[in-house]
């Protein structure tokens, strides 16, 4: 009885296990919202860089906004916040966040898990989320598709009250794990998250 008891629980649990794995796999975002924040020449006054953050979570709303600052769908074509040479759209973003690194699904607005784990403690700045942008190397132009997408999150940060910095240091803490396609790096990285009190 109490073996009959055991193999029930146990797979009990690894059913448990497995749905919430399928669960985390693929995460639902918020839509992201289009109205509100500061109006933008206020914006540009408040854009600033903080290397310091308080350690609160981020809710996904604000998750979902940031990630489509940097590089959302803004039109029914699929064309994107940010801007792509030829809209060749040859650019990405990873969320670092918690409990694994996500990759930004744009044209689904979802999170898809790629490591699952705590990453944020490769970056030594108390963020609660990293964006790690990504683009292919051979591209000329990844350079400046990169600085839009982090100058979006940067405008996005200033209209919201939020702390962030980009930084060209560190960008290779996830080096060899992350799945990137061939030829693609990450060029910036972006810790985001409330100010330090
Ligand atoms: C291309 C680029 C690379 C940067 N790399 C780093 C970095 O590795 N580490 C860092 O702390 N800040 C980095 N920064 C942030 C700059 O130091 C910051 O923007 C500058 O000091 C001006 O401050 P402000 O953005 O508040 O005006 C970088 C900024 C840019 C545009």
């Amino acid at each position: 009885m109490a073996l009959r008891h055991f193999m029930l629980s146990f797979l009990g649990c690894l059913v448990l296990s497995v749905s919430a794995h399928a669960a985390a796999d693929r995460l639902e975002l918020p839509a992201p919202q289009k109205t509100g924040g500061l109006p933008f020449m206020e914006t540009l006054n408040e854009r600033h860089v903080e290397r310091t953050f308080d350690s609160r979570p981020l809710p996904m709303q604000e998750v979902s906004n940031i990630l489509w600052a940097a590089c959302g769908v803004n039109r029914s074509d699929g064309r994107l916040t940010v801007p792509t040479a030829m809209n060749r759209q040859l650019v990405g973003v990873y969320a670092v966040l918690p409990d694994g690194v996500y990759r930004y699904n744009a044209q689904q607005n979802v999170l898809e898990q790629v490591l699952r784990g705590d990453y944020l403690k490769q970056y030594r700045n108390g963020a609660p989320m990293v964006l790690l942008h990504v683009a292919r190397e051979s591209d000329r132009c990844s350079p400046f598709h990169i600085g839009s997408m982090y100058e979006n999150v940067a405008l996005y940060c200033a209209s919201a009250g939020l702390a962030n910095v980009m930084k060209a240091q560190e960008t290779d803490r996830l080096d060899g794990k992350l799945p990137l396609p061939d030829g693609w790096k990450v060029y910036m990285i972006q810790p985001v998250g409330y100010p330090a009190k």
